[in-house]
């Protein structure tokens, strides 16, 4: 039994989950259930990044205690995280004590990598992150991301001697050891360490209040990123304990925008630390929303629970999985949400299902037995993260399916020779329980198509799987 363990991005708490927060935790997820349905032990982390400016201010504007404020949004999303079907196994709090406790020991043990220098240049709040006087050039002084003027900083800070680990991270990112997806970041990855300077990784107390405190010296506390990359270790018990059983991690799920620093300065902590480096850090794109990126100036901005209650957990987690690249930026709109429910989710799986369990309770069929069987193709598609294509190619099954019933039309058959119709019914079914297999990893519905074909007795679901009638 191999032990996996995934890891998702932790969000910032200064705000509510949107529709561009699904992707971590759904991407991890399809990967979990398919290794689990393998037999896999699989670990699978999430959480909640709750220090930084962003999030104190959010709460000074709300007139509550960050701590407060931080639990409020934090149970948001882990009710969030459970309503979208995600079997993930750890939830981590930044603000937790023991992560707290355990983050200041990973800055001791790092201390020979550590020394202290003056910043001056700039820093985006939105992205909490330090930018460089090119990238301030180039983009007037406004973070494209997050239209707001950068900030100009002069203060002292603690540094991370990147230098020291820049041949080692480059290495293993060129021969593969570290590898990042897509394959054309790669490229984007390793110019970016070959330019970086060494990373600050403090900010002076005053200027930041809300954050762990650096070890032995009061008037500093921790860049939001030292602390939040932690979590994916301290989650594991580290340093307190032997985290080698799931360390280092098989994948690590997390969105273009965040890539930069899950390929930079977190190999750097890792190899400070002398821990082996994750082998997959997979970048997903962005989701929009009418093809544009989702801001409340704009409008567009989607609550992910109203798509949620529209057509059902199902009809949610097809459309993030094939209507949705998985490492492309791609788009929501309701229409098309609307679409797929009705023209493919209803139209293909629930008409199959409905179709089929009624021909078989009037044939008499029951007792059936189903052994899914390895679909080398799929299987290629599933381990190399290419889940859009595998879902797609499960999908392509049922239509052929469906295709199959209306050419060989099993209710006529069974007019004049019921022994063949009973046959040919048993063989759709399978056909049917083969590609309702290789969805459980996008669908939790699947368990329950499996019911109802795999009782004693079939029986056809009361009302439709996906009824046209809900929207
Ligand atoms: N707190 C950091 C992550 C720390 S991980 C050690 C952060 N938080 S975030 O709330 O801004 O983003 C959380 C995740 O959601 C990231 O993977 C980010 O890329 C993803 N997304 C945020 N907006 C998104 C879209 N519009 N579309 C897809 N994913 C995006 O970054």
């Amino acid at each position: 039994m191999t032990k996996v363990y995934l890891t998702t991005a932790i969000p910032y708490v200064n705000g509510e989950p949107h529709l561009g927060h699904p992707l971590d935790y759904l991407l991890a997820d399809f990967y979990a259930r398919y290794r689990r349905l393998h037999g896999d032990t699989v670990r699978l982390q999430a959480g909640t990044d709750e220090h930084g400016n962003k999030i104190y201010k959010k709460a000074m504007a709300a007139g509550k205690e960050p701590q407060d404020f931080a639990d409020e949004n934090s149970k948001k999303f882990q009710d969030f995280i459970k309503a979208l079907g995600v079997e993930y196994t750890d939830f981590i709090r930044t603000t937790n004590a023991t992560h707290e406790a355990r983050v200041q020991e990973i800055w001791t043990r790092l201390k020979e990598h550590i020394y202290k220098g003056t910043y001056e240049g700039w820093y985006c709040e939105g992205c909490e992150r330090f930018v460089t006087d090119k990238e301030y050039a180039d983009s007037s002084g406004i973070c494209p991301d997050h239209q707001a003027a950068y900030q100009k900083l002069t203060e002292e800070n603690y540094y991370l001697r990147l230098s020291d680990f820049k041949p080692e991270i480059t290495a293993a990112i060129e021969s593969g050891d570290l590898r990042i997806l897509p394959e054309f970041r790669k490229k984007e990855m390793l110019k970016l360490i070959s330019d970086a300077p060494d990373v600050s990784i403090s900010r002076p107390r005053q200027h930041l209040p809300w954050g762990v405190p650096v070890p032995d010296d009061d008037s500093q506390v921790m860049y939001v990123w030292v602390d939040a990359l932690s979590n994916y270790i301290t989650v594991l018990g580290y340093p307190d304990q032997d985290i080698s059983e799931y360390w280092p991690a098989n994948v690590q799920f997390v969105g273009k925008d965040i890539l930069r620093f899950h390929a930079i300065i977190w190999p750097a902590m890792l190899l400070g630390l002398g821990l082996p480096l994750p082998k997959v850090i997979l970048s997903h794109g962005f989701v929009l929303s009418d093809g544009q990126k989702m801001a409340k100036s704009l409008g567009n901005v989607v609550d992910p629970l109203d798509v949620l209650k529209r057509h059902g957990l199902d009809a949610f987690r097809y459309y993030f999985s094939r209507h949705f690249d998985t490492f492309m930026d791609s788009d929501f709109t309701w229409e098309k949400f609307d679409d797929a429910y009705n023209n493919e989710l209803a139209n293909d799986l629930g008409n199959i299902v409905q179709r089929l369990s009624v021909l078989c309770q009037k044939n008499n069929i029951y007792g059936l037995v189903f052994t899914p069987q390895p679909d080398p193709t799929y299987e290629k598609l599933m381990d190399d993260f290419e889940f859009t294509k595998a879902i797609d190619y499960a999908w392509g099954k049922l239509q052929e399916l469906n295709r199959e019933i209306n050419d060989t039309a099993p209710w006529a058959v069974a007019k004049s020779d019921p022994a063949r119709a009973k046959e040919l019914l048993i063989k759709l079914t399978h056909q049917l329980l083969a590609a309702n297999h290789l969805l459980k990893p996008f669908l939790p519905i699947t368990e329950q198509v499996e019911q109802v074909f795999l009782s004693q007795q079939v029986t056809p679901p009361s009302t439709p799987l996906f009824p046209k009638e809900r929207s």
